[in-house]
């Protein structure tokens, strides 16, 4: 019996159309991001993160009065159950800060009354739980872990400014807080990528929305997709020195080696997001000189891959540097991307359960069939 035969499989899902979304859309020939029909460029410039998230649920931009509710919903939901906050004096040493979140966003589900309703209100209400909550578990974890005092959240800022402060447990100066807000409304939603998509399926066996999450956090974990952006820091910290980057990229491209936060699946030019991260890292290194090292060497690195591989920059290259500039670990990089990111994954799983069909592909079977058993006794050693 031969396995029926269909096309090839198409490796890594490329170009795949797998739903219909009005949450995001990404340009990638002609490098446009946009949130529900918005551009990123004009976000960027012009709106806050609680705006795009609002954007993002809602498909269409808040007004002043809505903006302002939203924002009085959503600040206090930043406070944790303290059971967590137990639990994060238990978490052992050593433990990577993105494993901690998988952990966190799966046992917030214990806390929430309304786990198991899949309605759009009460999801629309665990949305905003998560939103709030997200931020804030990285915060709390971190300032515990290194035995630190907690830092209430301050009902007057945002979500983006809250984070920063509860983390750093400094008030952010001007720079600091456009850039933390920056980095938030850049990493809000981003298609179907492999986190999204992962919280989609969840999401579709009608699973609730914090095991969807919680699955997303598995997969932005990886160093092909959010992970990259450590990987970034910990190769500008390994160069040194910008007269050392050509020997440095041409080695790992002798090795076949992959250069960190560059190229993309959908991108075919630069990565509209990069191109915003690459001013802010210049803007917000200022006078310190490690940073504004790093911010060198990036420059020389964008070059030499872009003359030895014809590939760009994307979101996770000059975040690396943003990110040092206000003062966050490196091991922290990508929980940052998912403090910001819970806006589109429950974007997600709000259009997936509003008119759900379970997504289940096949794949093609290239083993043999059939085999006849062989009993135990009968098996060659
Ligand atoms: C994001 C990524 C996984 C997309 O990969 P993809 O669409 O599957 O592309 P492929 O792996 O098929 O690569 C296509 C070609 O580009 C090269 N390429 C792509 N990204 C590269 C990178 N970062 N460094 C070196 N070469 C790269 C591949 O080697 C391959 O070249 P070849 O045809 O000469 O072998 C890939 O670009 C990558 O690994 N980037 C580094 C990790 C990263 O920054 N991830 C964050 C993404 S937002």
């Amino acid at each position: 019996m031969e396995p029926e035969v269909r096309p090839v499989a198409v490796r890594g899902l490329e170009d795949v159309i797998a739903a219909d979304t009005r949450i995001g859309y990404v340009d990638g020939a002609n490098g446009k991001l946009y949130y529900a029909g918005y551009e990123i460029n004009d976000l960027a410039k012009h709106a806050s993160y609680e705006e795009c998230v609002f954007l993002l649920w809602n498909d269409r931009l808040p007004t002043k009065k809505e903006l302002m509710d939203f924002r009085a919903e959503i600040i206090p939901e930043m406070t944790l159950p303290r059971p967590l906050i137990q639990w994060f004096r238990r978490v052992p040493r050593g433990v990577h800060p993105m494993v901690m979140l998988r952990s966190a966003i799966s046992d917030l589900a214990l806390y929430d009354k309304e786990t198991e309703d899949n309605s759009l209100e009460a999801n629309r209400r665990k949305a905003a739980r998560l939103v709030a909550k997200v931020p804030s578990v990285i915060a709390n974890f971190y300032r515990i872990y290194n035995g630190l005092d907690l830092i209430e959240p301050d009902p007057k800022k945002g979500i983006a400014v809250n984070f920063l402060r509860m983390f750093t447990g400094k008030e952010p100066d001007k720079k600091s807080r456009e850039a933390i807000e920056l980095m938030f409304v850049l990493h809000a939603d981003h298609g179907f990528n492999a986190s999204t998509f992962a919280a989609r399926v969840t999401a579709s066996t009608l699973a609730d929305i914090y095991a969807a999450v919680t699955a997303a956090i598995g997969a932005l974990k990886g160093p092909l997709h959010g992970g990259a952006n450590q990987r970034v820091m910990e190769m500008l910290e390994g160069i040194g020195s910008p007269d050392d980057v050509e020997d440095y990229i041409n080695g790992l491209l002798a090795r076949r080696e992959r250069i960190m936060g560059f190229g993309h699946r959908v991108y075919k030019v630069e990565d509209p997001r990069a191109r915003h991260l690459r001013k802010y890292s210049e803007d917000v290194c200022g006078g310190d000189v490690a940073c504004s090292r790093y911010y060198a060497i990036s420059r020389r690195i964008e070059q030499q891959v872009k003359k030895t591989k014809g590939i760009y920059p994307n979101v996770d290259f000059y975040s690396a540097t943003v990110q040092h500039a206000l003062g966050i670990p490196v091991d922290y990089y990508t929980t940052v991307f998912a403090a910001s990111r819970i806006a589109g994954w429950t974007a997600h799983v709000m259009e997936q359960h509003a008119d759900n069909r379970l997504m289940r592909p096949r794949s093609q079977f290239v083993g043999k069939l059939p085999r006849r058993f062989v009993q135990m006794e009968k098996r060659k050693k």
